[in-house]
């Protein structure tokens, strides 16, 4: 099976943050065809929504479960289906649509704590479906370049990995009026953390997906800084990687004049490379003793990974949404393989191990923070 496969996501109604951006990838390279959905919490609106964004009247549910139970039950089920809702439901949304045999992406943090994430990287492999959590930024092309150019020794041994991503975007002490933010803050909906398992595990990701190692252990800062906040806001940690490299990662909620803000700098031995998502199409690297060169996206000399992820000529900016369709199209190689009994070829996507990782260290993090960042294992 490598043709057009059907797709389905359950949230990422109108109006939400990151539903349309999974619409436009899963749909951009004719890879997958949106045949299913339960769009918003809202079961009148679910339906609208469904209806709206193109699908046809049976398959635009009022909510995920009358989507499970009609979809688990046709021929032509869905290949994959997409969990964009609020952190709090991802686990028994995809516990479910694992349990009836789908592949599955699920947004991040994939769950709220460690054992739940756990039963699901069990249960996946278990029916041995094709699972992935959305670190959507990992494929970026120059994100991917980088990969290749660590994993191929072109920085000799990476000593430091300096990751960031820090926005300004929560700052306004009367933010707690606000129900966009403030449910985030709220260790009930939100979990034990939230600017770390919203934002700084992005970072985090792409620092591991780099250079190819995991966290081993972390010793972590979180602060609230605007009052009255039960979970922090601000959060910088030490790492350790499973091969020793040293991390540095500084995440913000409140760094006001920051956009995305999300950058990584990868320094080795035989050089240093930086990337910015602001500015995603260009990687500055500076080989040791050698003037620093732009590397960019659409041009010749990169690696393979890093041009088969690009879509246009050099010099017109690709972005978020393109790093996503990547993500849905290493997923429908996946699948395909899976369905041709292949072995398939080696996952560039996270898979629901990295969710886990990432879901370890948030707690590892908490855990050093209350304990005035003793490092903590992950
Ligand atoms: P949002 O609050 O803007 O939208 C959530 C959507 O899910 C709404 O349409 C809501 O009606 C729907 N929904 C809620 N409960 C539902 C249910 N039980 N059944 C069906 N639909 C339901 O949230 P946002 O910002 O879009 O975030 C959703 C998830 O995506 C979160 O886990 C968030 O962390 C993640 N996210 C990931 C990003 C990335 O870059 N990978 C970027 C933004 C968000």
């Amino acid at each position: 099976m490598s043709g057009r496969m059907r797709w389905g996501m359950v949230g990422g109604g109108r109006g939400s943050q990151v539903g349309v951006a999974h619409k436009v990838a899963a749909c951009m390279d004719g890879l997958f065809e949106f045949s299913a959905g339960a769009a918003d919490i809202d079961p009148a609106k679910s339906r609208a929504d469904g209806i709206g964004l193109g699908l046809p009247e049976d398959r635009a549910y009022g909510t995920w479960r009358e989507m499970l139970d009609a979809e688990r039950q046709r021929s032509d089920r869905l290949d994959l289906v997409t969990v964009a809702t609020p952190n709090a439901t991802h686990f028994e949304i995809v516990r479910a649509f694992l349990e009836a045999g789908f592949n599955v992406l699920c947004e991040k943090p994939f769950t709220l704590d460690v054992a739940e994430a756990e039963e699901l990287v069990c249960l996946a492999r278990e029916r041995k479906s094709i699972c992935g959590v959305n670190f959507g930024f990992s494929g970026y092309p120059m994100v991917r370049q980088a990969r290749a150019m660590a994993n191929a020794g072109e920085l000799g041994k990476v000593r430091v990995v300096v990751m960031e991503f820090a926005h300004g975007f929560h700052a306004r002490s009367d933010d707690a009026n606000n129900p966009r933010i403030r449910w985030r803050y709220d260790p009930k909906q939100a979990g034990n953390s939230a600017v770390l398992a919203d934002a700084g595990i992005h970072a985090l990701h792409m620092g591991g997906y780099i250079i190819g190692q995991s966290v081993a252990e972390v010793s972590a800062d979180l602060a609230s800084c605007v009052p009255g906040r039960l979970l922090e806001d601000d959060a910088a940690l030490q790492v350790r990687f499973s091969d020793g490299t040293i991390g540095r990662l500084w995440t913000s909620a409140i760094a006001v004049g920051q956009m995305h803000g999300l950058s990584i700098r990868v320094f080795g031995e035989k050089g240093g490379l930086r990337w910015r998502q602001e500015e995603p199409n260009q990687i500055i690297w500076s080989p040791l003793d050698e003037p620093s060169r732009t590397l960019e996206r659409g041009a010749g000399g990169l690696h393979p990974i890093a041009a088969r992820g690009s879509r246009i000529p050099v010099g017109h900016p690709e972005g978020m949404l393109e790093a996503f369709a990547n993500i849905y199209s290493d997923l429908h190689a996946a699948i395909g393989a899976h369905a041709a009994g292949q072995a398939g070829a080696a996952e560039d996507f996270p898979g629901f191990e990295a969710g886990l990782e990432m879901v370890r260290v948030v707690q590892a993090a908490t855990t050093s923070s209350k304990n005035r960042g003793q490092w903590t294992s992950v």
